[in-house]
């Protein structure tokens, strides 16, 4: 395949390299003339272990050439991959500007490229900025139709500094956000070959996935230190401790505790979470994010509350009352929270939970749930389907197919349901159904 590839910092000269070797022609172009010049006599313009040897051979191949005309690299190819920076600014948030300028120019040549061209960004950039920035701008620059007469896609590239070769050959997985086969058909192409899972979704997820995995990295990295800053206090040895922790393949590295779900409550994280972060207080031990975890998930109540408000509706029914399915411990249920909310703002509440019998309950669980709704008795109902029927908003936290059933089969037309636990009945329940997150 003929290929340009703009920006030849870590991920562009990486890529350039091994896609030259995998025998590709590639055209590397940069603004920073130094850059050209070092690919041009077969040097590195990033250290990185291999590169060395891998640019002097592919450079000798005669596969590769540089050049800072953008225009000349896109009649010259049928593919790019945009791997500019994307540095933050002051304020935080993205400097795009040589992404949006690159945009401008290779929109200007796509203006007079015979043929299709496929675009893919390789830089991180933030979710929407290909479909609401960049797309307009190529289409404006050029003239063209994206979809028809050209193609933008975006790869999120996960390769880190250090081992990016490695790293480049043995990718986590790949993942092709596109919104039209062509693109698709041609990342599955250059890429099709890894030893990893290729994965299809929207471009604007793939821009997504990559933040969310940097960000999920950054947490285990702090997670991990505060555990060893506390540890340290503790006189306990942080290695011995996450080694173990490591080592659960079932609920700690694992997708468990993963699904974007509602708050979490029950009689154990939450009192756990306090008395760590008490222990860390009385040796002085700073631990931040630990500490901030409590109120990330009271937020994740008040937008459940703040949504079912919104509806201005004032019965309100309640699917689950547990702090999950399958349980009747109600302590700390964050569903418990929503209840006393709503009977505090005056709402009609009733409540269906096949696993609550107050007859049954007993000790803290009848304590706790006596102090938060003092009269849940004449709230409790043992008919789903009652419960739907005087409801004008349904907050669905009960898992499971005879909860689902229930919905697709009593919900009406002029109801809310707002569900917390990702049931499978968004389709049948079309306009009437809201996500907590979306
Ligand atoms: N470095 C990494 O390990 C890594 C890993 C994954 C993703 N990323 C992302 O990939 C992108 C690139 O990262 P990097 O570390 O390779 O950046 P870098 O800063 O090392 O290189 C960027 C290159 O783009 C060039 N450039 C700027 N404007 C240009 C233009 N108009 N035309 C051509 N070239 C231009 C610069 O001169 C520079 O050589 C960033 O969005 C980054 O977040 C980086």
């Amino acid at each position: 395949m003929d290929i340009s590839i703009f920006g030849l910092g870590y991920v562009g000269a990486v890529s350039l390299a091994c896609l030259a070797r995998d025998g590709h022609r590639v055209i590397g172009v940069d603004i920073d003339q130094a850059k050209l010049d070092l690919i041009a006599a077969g040097k590195t313009p990033v250290v990185e272990e291999g590169m060395v040897e891998l640019m002097r051979d592919v450079v000798a191949s005669g596969r590769v050439s540089v050049t800072r005309d953008t225009r000349s690299a896109i009649m010259r190819s049928g593919l790019s991959l945009v791997c500019v920076g994307t540095p933050s600014a002051a304020n935080g948030s993205q400097d795009q500007s040589a992404m949006l300028r690159l945009a401008e120019s290779i929109g200007s040549a796509l203006r007079d490229k015979p043929g299709a061209h496929v675009i893919v960004f390789r830089s991180t950039i933030v979710p929407g900025t290909v479909e609401d920035t960049l797309r307009p701008l190529l289409e404006k620059y050029s003239g063209r139709q994206e979809g028809i007469e050209f193609h933008v896609c975006f790869q999120p590239e996960f390769l880190r500094e250090g081992t990016s070769i490695r790293d480049y050959d043995r990718p986590p997985f790949t993942i092709a956000g596109a919104n039209a086969q062509a693109p698709r058909d041609a990342l599955r192409a250059l890429f099709g070959h890894l030893p990893c899972e290729f994965h299809e979704t929207s471009i604007r997820a793939a821009e997504m996935v990559k933040y969310c995995c940097n960000n999920f990295h950054a947490l285990k990295i702090t997670f991990a230190n505060e555990t060893a800053r506390l540890c340290e206090a503790l006189n306990v040895d942080p290695f011995a401790v996450m080694d173990l922790v490591c080592k659960d393949r079932q609920l700690n590295i694992s997708p468990a505790y993963l699904k974007p779900g509602f708050a979490f409550g029950g009689s154990c994280l939450p009192k756990d979470l306090r008395a760590t972060l008490h222990l860390a207080k009385m040796r002085d031990v700073e631990l931040p994010m630990q500490g901030a975890i409590l109120a990330s998930n009271r937020s994740h109540v008040d937008h459940a509350i703040a949504k079912v408000i919104a509806t201005g509706k004032r019965r309100i029914g309640m699917i689950g009352l547990s702090f999950k399915t399958g349980t009747d411990d109600l302590r700390e249920s964050p569903l418990v929270l929503l209840a006393e909310h709503f009977l505090g703002k005056g709402l009609a509440l009733s409540i269906y939970d096949p696993e609550v019998q107050l007859s049954k309950l007993l000790g803290a669980n009848l304590r706790f749930i006596e102090r938060h709704v003092p009269h849940i008795g004449s709230l409790i109902q043992d008919d789903i389907a009652a419960v739907i029927a005087q409801s004008d908003v349904l907050v669905v936290g009960l898992d499971g197919a005879p909860i689902a059933d229930a919905l697709v089969e009593h919900v009406r037309e002029d109801q809310v349901v707002l569900d917390l636990v990702n049931l499978p009945v968004r389709a049948s329940l079309r306009g009437r159904y809201q996500g907590l997150c979306w």
